[in-house]
């Protein structure tokens, strides 16, 4: 039985939570919560659940520390404020505590870290003999298991498409995902952070770089790519209204070039509904979001993952299963060696122990 303390309960959190205290195999044994209106509510209330748990959320990162958990599951919003994080999990790691998490999405691939983020990280994990493991869905699972997936199916790769094609019109994240993405601009406006030369590929290029890595492959160059698509028509949906002349979609890619050739694609198509962007590429099957593998080869493969939820949408279904990555892996980081984990350093089969119960 693995102790564990859920680090807040936001759109990830929430999933994360609830996994945790249903799993018999792990043992929720507390809950931090940033926001004063949650700070003293029991964790159930926190994630839906009926039945109280009798423990209840804090704000006392201290006291959290002093439980001694086996495990603290981090899904604390991360790339707005990289330093309190980057702080937040060192404290945690420095005295011991094994953090598995989804923020701070450049540690989904932990050899691609900068130095600022990557080393005193290492440095905690040392002090504390403690390990750390970032994971989600998309940076997550679409870049690296479902790709490892696809190329166990070919004898030789000429190239290799990641994409993501998601309508974020439901996903009600205006704060961080719209203004990130900068839905609702107008063309003359700023471009956002995100979209500034050399942002996609300080966010994506690690992805790439790692499957580079894996395949024992030397790219010559890594290159971005930045569309945007300004809307025609007034659109409502959950994320935000737009207005003729907004941006309603997004297409942006990072890819990884050899010998002229863009061997590496990882590629983000995300709309808000379906009226926007109708000449992009669209999900099959009239889905509202897909990850996607394609790899041209000796054979060709197309591989795609739909998530469907009887009560959730498919955003919310995109954070249950980035939840899943995080809190699937708790078992083994706990026993794994000190250090910055990654996907490939875990055996598959251990990451699937204990979602049957
Ligand atoms: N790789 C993937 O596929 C993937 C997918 C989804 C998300 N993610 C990552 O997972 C993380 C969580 O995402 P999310 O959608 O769950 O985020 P979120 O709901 O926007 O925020 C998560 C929690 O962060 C805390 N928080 C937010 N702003 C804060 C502040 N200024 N100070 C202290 N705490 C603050 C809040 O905790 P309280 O509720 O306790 O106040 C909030 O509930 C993000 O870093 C995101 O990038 C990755």
């Amino acid at each position: 039985m693995r102790r564990v303390v859920q680090y807040s309960t936001g759109n990830v959190g929430q999933h994360s939570l609830r996994a945790i205290i249903g799993r018999p195999d792990l043992e929720l044994v507390g809950v931090h919560a940033a926001d004063p209106a949650k700070v003293g509510r029991d964790a159930a209330e926190l994630c839906g659940l009926t039945e109280p748990t009798g423990i209840v959320a804090t704000d006392d990162v201290d006291a959290l520390i002093a439980l001694a958990p086996d495990c603290v599951v981090y899904t604390a919003l991360g790339e707005t404020r990289p330093m309190e994080a980057l702080s937040e999990m060192s404290a945690l790691l420095a005295a011991g505590i094994n953090v598995v998490g989804t923020s701070m999405v450049w540690l989904v691939t932990p050899r691609q870290a900068d130095d600022w983020l990557r080393v005193p990280l290492e440095q905690a994990c040392a002090a504390g003999n403690s390990s750390l493991y970032v994971n989600g869905i998309d940076p997550g699972f679409s870049g690296d298991t479902a790709v490892h997936a696809a190329l166990s199916l070919v004898t030789r790769a000429a190239s290799i498409t990641v994409q993501e094609i998601f309508d974020y019109g439901n996903y009600d994240d205006y704060e961080y995902t719209g203004t990130a993405m900068g839905f609702g601009n107008t063309a003359d406006a700023e471009r956002p952070l995100t979209f500034r030369p050399g942002v996609i590929a300080t966010i994506f290029g690690g992805l790439v770089r790692n499957l580079a890595a894996h395949l024992d492959v030397e790219l010559d160059d890594i290159r971005e790519r930045y569309e945007p698509w300004y809307s025609d028509q007034h659109i409502e949906c959950r994320m935000t209204t737009i207005e003729p002349g907004q941006l309603a979609a997004v297409k942006f890619s990072v890819e990884g070039v050899r010998g002229g050739d863009t061997v590496i694609t990882v590629e983000h198509v995300n709309r808000l509904t379906s009226k926007a962007a109708p000449d992009w590429e669209f999900p099959p099957d009239g889905q509202s979001g897909v990850h996607k593998v394609v790899v041209e080869g000796e054979p060709r493969i197309e591989m795609s993952t739909s998530l469907s939820h009887p009560a959730l949408d498919v955003t919310e279904a995109g954070c249950l299963s980035t939840a899943a990555r995080a809190v699937n892996a708790i078992d083994w980081v706990c026993r794994s060696p000190a250090g910055l984990v990654a996907l490939e350093d875990i055996p598959p089969t251990e990451l699937i122990r204990g979602v049957m119960w």
